[in-house]
Order: structure tokens, then C-alpha cells, then sequence
């Protein structure tokens, strides 16, 4: 694993938008993982800034979200859906049919696994994926204990999750319990993986995925098997 350690978020973001801008421009038809949450919000002002200024074009881009709640409808205000068009996909040229992300309203959730998984192995795998971290060391919503052979699926949110994300929702109660996220394996697919970690509230998490042995109860330590996975961390993240 590469580390980068900078200053604070707001570098972080620009060193993971310049990445994200190399494999843009490296690309004819470049395919991007996406993830959600506060950590990217500032990367993603980033690339938008980089499109009005006429440097960047997404359309070519096909994107592929990690996760999305369950029961929440793409138009709801705390959807990944609606966070993709609110931070990113209404500001730049991507064309809407090449956005994916789970649908969390699907009738039948198992069958929208399968249907998520499928599109990943048509367009996919990404060449860059974007990963969060939670604090109990979650990407996607592979929550501890999760299978590292894991493809999309459902999976029931930790009390822990729901209560770090509650501070998005109104309430703890208002907080979806059930989620779809791409599984462990799929993530893992990607061809080049970057994680960001911003914060002290991250710093735990950060000291134990440099660890580095693998530990189903700590999901992002399945990371240590990927070959090209950079984690940019600013010095909070890092506990300096
Ligand atoms: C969320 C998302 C993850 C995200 C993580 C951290 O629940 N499912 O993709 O990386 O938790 O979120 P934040 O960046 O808000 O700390």
C-alpha cells in the first residue's frame, strides 16, 4: 500500500482529484468506482471545478457507486442517489445512463445484486475506485465479519454505522437499517484503489489498516491483498 500523508482534508482532496484526473485523461472510456459520505464531498467540488474550467470532460466516464440504503427513493434527500447528483453528476457532462448505483428500492433486492454485480462485470471492473473508511473499518457497507469473497449483496447496517451516519439523517430512528453495497471481492476487482481518511475520528481505523493482516472483523484490512491501493491521509487521520 502507497501512503500519503498531507496537511489536512482539503489536500487530501486535491491530491486524490489529481489521481482521479490521470486516469480520466488516461482513459478513452475511463470507469470509476464512487464512493459516498462526508470524506468525498471536497474531491468531488474538485472535479467540478476542474469541468467549468474546461480541463476535465466526463463524458466518456461510466460510474459505479459502493452502496445506496434500502427503502430510501433515489429523489430522497439522504439517498446516495440524490448525493451523486447534488455533489457531482448535475454539475459535470457525464450522460445520466452512465451512472449506476444500486437501487435500494428494488422489489426484488436479491435479484438487484445479481443485476449490480452483472453491469459490473459488462463496463467494469473500475479503473479507480474511491474508498471511504467507517470507523469500525467499513468500505461500502461491508460491515466487521463481512465474507472478503463477498459480491453485492444485502447487508443489515452496524448499530455503530447507524449511529456515525446518523449525524447526516434528522434522527438515529430515521436511519435506514438495511443497505446494498458492490461485496468485498468486487472491490477489490478494481484495477487501482484509493482510500481517503480525514480526521481524527478516523484514526483508529487508519492505525489498524497498517496493521496489514487480513481480519474478516476489520474489512478494510482486505485491502492489504489488492496490489495498487494508495491511502491519502491527512494528519489527523494518521493520529499526528
Ligand atoms: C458510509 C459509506 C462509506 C463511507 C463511510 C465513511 O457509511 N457507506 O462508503 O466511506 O461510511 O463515511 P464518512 O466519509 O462520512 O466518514
Amino acid at each position: 500500500m502507497d501512503i500519503v500523508i498531507v496537511k489536512n482534508y482539503i489536500e487530501m482532496s486535491k491530491v486524490a482529484a489529481g489521481l482521479v484526473r490521470d486516469c480520466i485523461r488516461e482513459q478513452e472510456e475511463p470507469v470509476l468506482g464512487l464512493a459516498t459520505g462526508g470524506t468525498p464531498i471536497g474531491l468531488y467540488q474538485l472535479l467540478v471545478r476542474q469541468y467549468r474550467a474546461g480541463l476535465l470532460s466526463f463524458k466518456h466516464m461510466r460510474t459505479f457507486n459502493l452502496d445506496e440504503y434500502i427503502g430510501l427513493d433515489p429523489a430522497h434527500s439522504k439517498s446516495y442517489h440524490r448525493y451523486m447528483q447534488e455533489h457531482l453528476f448535475s454539475h459535470i457532462d457525464i450522460p445520466r445512463d452512465q451512472t449506476f448505483l444500486p437501487d435500494g428500492m428494488a422489489s426484488n433486492l436479491e435479484k438487484e445484486c445479481r443485476h449490480y454485480e452483472k453491469l459490473l462485470k459488462k463496463f467494469g471492473p473500475p479503473d479507480l475506485q474511491i474508498l471511504g473508511i467507517g470507523e469500525n473499518g467499513h468500505i461500502g457497507f461491508n460491515e466487521p465479519g463481512s465474507d472478503f469473497n463477498g459480491h453485492t449483496h444485502v447487508i443489515s447496517l452496524a448499530d455503530s454505522t447507524r449511529e456515525a451516519n446518523a449525524r447526516y439523517f434528522q434522527s438515529l430512528e430515521e436511519v435506514p437499517t438495511h443497505a446494498i453495497t458492490m461485496g468485498i471481492k468486487s472491490i477489490l476487482h478494481s484495477k487501482k484503489i484509493v482510500l481517503l481518511a480525514s480526521g481524527e475520528r478516523k484514526a483508529a481505523a487508519v492505525r489498524r489498516l497498517l496493521e496489514g493482516t487480513p481480519d474478516p472483523t476489520f474489512p478494510a484490512s482486505a485491502l492489504s491483498q489488492h496490489n495498487d491501493v494508495v491511502l491519502i491521509a491527512d494528519e489527523k487521520a494518521f493520529g499526528n
